[in-house]
């Protein structure tokens, strides 16, 4: 199958500036997103991973030109966004999708479902009256929910995961060719998140969306993703295949997520986890060389240069001197 790429990330920087100091302080800037490259094809869904602070919403926003970059460049569809301005983004706005961490403040809470829903379809001029009745119904159907039961219900009348499957019907109405899934199962409760993303995969293949699903929980990639990124401090650490990453995780960071993740077996209720202790590094002046560096159990000095990122074997990257 030939792979057709739909978005180019090149090197890639957002900088927040900060002043401190209340009268003329120095700028100071908050390097969320630092150098980052990758591609993303047409209809691939990838798990974006990392603790919190690490940039994922960043750079998640930058991709939709919610946030202009500091640097590097954008590809999408061949054209280059980077710098367009947001009068020239409309269309671009169309071509893609957002799914927020928290469906009840990302609702208006005084529209019906029905209205959330055939907003974004008036706004952009689809179809008459009937027509948009019709897209509308079949959206509540991709999402399970049925129409004649939600359609007059106001957000407030619905679960965190009933109204998370309409942010997502919201987010796909217009098939956009690429969707940013922030955290979008994070609030709900346990027992519905396995339910609320497989609604989400399932319609992410049969549109052939790409997808990029932010999380901090590796436990839920696995039934997601076909690629896993990590993320660390402003920076792409690895990334691979999710078989791959599962298989061979190779940077010391994405070995310590994995020692972090909770061991339902009651044999090793009682084993130690070996997570490198400490936090991760200030954004605004990050350690020398790998930021990873003051926290890992195998630094040496020559750590303290930027590592590159090697590809350890066929399309998997590791941004570290020592990958193992
Ligand atoms: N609008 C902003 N202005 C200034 N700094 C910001 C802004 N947005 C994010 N930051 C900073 O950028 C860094 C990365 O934040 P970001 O929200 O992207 O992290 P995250 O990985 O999504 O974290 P979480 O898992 O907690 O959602 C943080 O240090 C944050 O304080
Ligand atoms: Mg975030």
């Amino acid at each position: 199958m030939i792979k057709m790429i739909l978005l180019e990330v090149k090197d890639l920087k957002k900088y927040f500036p900060i002043k401190k100091g209340i009268f003329g302080g120095k700028t100071y800037y908050v390097r969320a997103v630092d150098e980052i490259s990758f591609d993303l094809d047409k209809g691939e869904a990838v798990s974006l991973v990392g603790e919190s602070g690490s940039g994922k919403t960043t750079l998640g926003k930058t991709i939709l030109r919610l946030y202009r970059p500091t640097g590097g460049k954008l590809i999408f569809d061949g054209k280059d966004i980077t710098n367009l301005a947001p009068k020239k983004l409309k269309w671009y706005r169309r071509e893609t999708g957002l799914v927020q961490q928290d469906p009840f403040g990302a609702m208006p809470p005084h529209f019906t479902i029905y209205r959330i829903l055939e907003e974004p379809l008036i706004v952009n001029k689809i179809g008459d009256k009937e027509e948009r009745r019709e897209i509308v119904h079949k959206i509540l159907e991709e999402v399970q929910l049925p129409p004649e039961e939600f359609t007059f219900k106001y957000p407030h009348m619905l679960s965190g995961g009933q109204l998370q499957r309409i942010a997502i019907a919201r987010a796909i109405i217009l098939e956009p060719k690429l969707v940013i899934a922030d955290e979008p199962v994070s609030m709900l409760d346990a027992s519905v998140r396995v339910d609320v993303l497989n609604i989400f995969r399932r319609i992410q293949e049969k549109y052939k969306m790409s997808t990029v699903y932010i999380t901090h929980d590796l436990s839920t990639t696995r039934y997601f993703s076909e690629k896993i990124f990590i993320m660390y401090a402003g920076h792409v650490v690895e990334r691979a295949s999710t078989q791959e990453i599962l298989n061979h995780p190779s940077h010391p960071y994405t070995q310590a997520l994995f020692e972090a993740i909770p061991n339902p077996d009651p044999k090793n209720r009682f084993k130690l986890r070996e997570v490198p202790p400490g936090e991760p590094p200030s954004l605004i002046n990050p350690p020398k060389g790998c930021r990873f560096r003051p926290r890992c159990p195998i630094a040496t000095e020559k750590c303290e240069r930027e590592p590159p990122e090697v590809e350890i074997s066929p399309n998997h990257f590791v941004k570290c001197w020592y990958p193992q």
